[in-house]
């Protein structure tokens, strides 16, 4: 039986995976390295310092740890400029009402989210107090595909793996759902997706009924 719903922020309950491409496509233009949104799907979910030694992958650019620490910032200062202009207004559409039909379902909300931001973006959308638990890019050792991030929800929640399911549209976060045993719910495309349990286009897609049949 399922007690725990699990979201994951970026490109689920708001569009910042959008920001996140932007500021990694700046960095890659001045670096002059060929990036489009194909290559930007292997770094949604895994955290900054994975993410930049993909990018560096792609234009086989090998580089200090000190320098690679100085782009990596680079990227957050940007990345940070366009979240700092969020508001409530931006959550994806029919989210806050899906989060109210859960709560009035006696589900157990839980956000985790490989990035260090999140703290600062829930902030922002106003929507801190919606979760029973809050886990991010700094309070995890290994980052999506492994699994702890989702373990740990589930812990501080006080519920089995087993009873969770996630919401993820990251290739990597779909992984790691499935590796912690609990049921995950893409969201996006089925290209990138289709591990997960269901593919929806979109978060508020997702019908309730579904959860008594899992
Ligand atoms: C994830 C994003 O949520 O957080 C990734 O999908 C991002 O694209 C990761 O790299 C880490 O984010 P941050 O904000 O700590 O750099
Ligand atoms: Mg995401």
């Amino acid at each position: 039986m399922i007690k725990a719903i699990i979201f994951d922020l970026d490109g689920v309950i708001v569009d910042t995976a959008r920001f996140h491409f932007l500021a990694w496509k700046k960095l890659a233009q001045e670096m002059g390295i060929p990036f489009n949104e194909h290559d930007n799907e292997r770094l949604k979910g895994v955290s900054r310092m994975q993410s930049l030694d993909i990018l560096l992958g792609l234009g086989k650019v090998k580089l200090a740890k000190d320098r690679r620490e100085a782009l990596a910032t680079r990227k957050n200062e940007w990345f940070v400029d366009y979240v700092e202009s969020m508001k409530p207004g931006d959550v994806y559409r029919g989210v806050p009402e899906l989060i109210v039909a859960l709560k009035k379902g006696k589900y157990k909300i839980g956000l985790a989210s490989s990035s260090k931001n999140a703290p600062r973006v829930v902030q922002l959308l106003g929507i801190e107090k919606k979760f029973d638990t809050i886990v991010d890019g700094s309070m995890i050792i290994d980052t999506k595909p492994d699994p702890e991030i989702f373990l740990l929800t589930a812990q501080r929640l006080n519920v089995d793996p087993s009873a969770c399911v996630v919401f993820e549209d990251a290739e990597a976060g779909v992984e790691a759902a499935k590796r912690a045993g609990m049921k995950c719910v893409g969201v996006g495309s089925a290209v990138q997706l289709g591990k997960a349990d269901l593919v929806i286009a979109k978060t508020a897609d997702f019908q309730l009924e579904l959860l008594n049949k899992w």
